[in-house]
C-alpha cells in the first residue's frame, strides 16, 4: 500500500502566514517532517511548524543544502528513504517547506526522489505565501499593474541573467543574493534600476530588515534576503 506525500508551504517566516489549509494538512498528517541542516539548528520551516504543532509531532530530516552536488544528492536520497519508510506503511506524510513548495523548494527534490522509488505514491502540494509576496506587503510595494510583467530569479543564476531581466521586465525579484548583495546592487545600478528597489531580510523573523536597496551598498546580506526592483525600464514603453 502506498501513502500520500504532501508538500506544505508554511510561508517565509511569520507563523501567521501559514494558511488555514496548510495548518489543516499538517494537523491531519500521520507524520510531519521538517528539513534540518547539518548544523542541527532549527530552520525556518521547523520554527513555523513549532508555533502550531506540539514538538513531539515533528520529525526532523537531514537536508543540508551543501555546495557539493554529491553530498546534496546523498542528503536527498537519505531524506527520501526516511520518509518512504512511512509512505510504504500507507501513511500520509506532510513535509513543511518555507514559502511555497513549488518555488525553489527542497520539497521538489524530495518528491522527485520518492516518486522514482515509489511511482504509486500520491504527491500533492499546499501553496504557501512566498518571500516575494511578503516583502511586497511589508514594504508597500505594488508588484504588478496592467500589462506589466515580472521576472523571479536567483542571483546564483549569474549576473548576466539579472542584467537581462532588469533590461526586459518591469518588476524583477531577486532571491539567493544575500552574500553577494554588493554585486546584485552593482548590476542594478548599471541598469539604472536601483531607485525604488527594496531589500528585505529575515522577513517575519526576529532581526527582520526592510529597507531601500540603495541603503545596502557595500553590505552583505544574510541567506534569507530578497530584493524587489520596480519602476521604469529604459527602452520599454
Ligand atoms: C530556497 S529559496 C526558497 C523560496 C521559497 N520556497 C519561497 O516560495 O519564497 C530561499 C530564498 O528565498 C528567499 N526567502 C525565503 N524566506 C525569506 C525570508 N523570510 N526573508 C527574506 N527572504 C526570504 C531568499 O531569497 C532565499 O535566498
Amino acid at each position: 500500500m502506498s501513502g500520500r506525500l504532501v508538500g506544505v508551504g508554511v510561508g517565509p517566516g511569520d507563523p501567521e502566514l501559514l494558511t488555514i489549509k496548510g495548518l489543516r494538512a499538517l494537523r491531519e498528517a500521520d507524520e510531519v517532517f521538517v528539513p534540518v541542516g547539518d548544523t542541527g539548528e532549527v530552520g525556518r520551516a521547523e520554527a513555523t511548524v513549532r508555533e502550531h504543532l506540539e514538538e513531539g509531532r515533528i520529525r526532523r530530516v537531514l537536508f543540508a543544502l551543501s555546495d557539493d552536488a554529491e553530498a546534496r544528492e546523498r542528503n536527498w536520497t537519505g531524506a527520501a528513504r526516511e520518509v518512504s519508510g512511512h509512505l510504504r506503511e500507507g501513511k500520509t506524510c506532510a513535509f513543511a517547506t518555507i514559502g511555497d513548495p513549488n518555488v525553489y523548494s527542497t520539497f521538489t527534490y524530495l518528491a522527485r526522489t520518492v516518486r522514482e522509488a515509489f511511482p504509486d505514491v500520491e504527491v500533492e502540494t499546499v501553496p504557501g505565501i512566498t518571500a516575494m509576496q511578503d516583502l511586497a506587503s511589508r514594504s508597500g510595494t505594488v508588484l504588478l499593474e496592467g500589462d506589466e510583467r515580472l521576472a523571479l530569479l536567483p542571483f546564483t543564476a549569474g549576473e548576466e541573467r539579472l542584467r537581462e531581466a532588469l533590461g526586459s521586465f518591469e518588476t524583477v525579484v531577486c532571491y539567493k543574493g544575500g552574500s553577494r548583495m554588493p554585486e546584485v546592487l552593482g548590476v542594478a545600478e548599471d541598469a539604472g534600476r536601483l531607485g525604488g528597489a527594496v531589500y528585505g531580510a529575515r522577513l517575519g523573523i526576529p532581526g527582520e530588515e526592510v529597507v531601500p536597496a540603495a541603503g545596502m551598498a557595500g553590505r552583505e546580506g544574510t541567506y534569507l534576503s530578497t530584493v524587489i526592483f520596480t519602476g521604469e525600464v529604459e527602452g520599454l514603453g
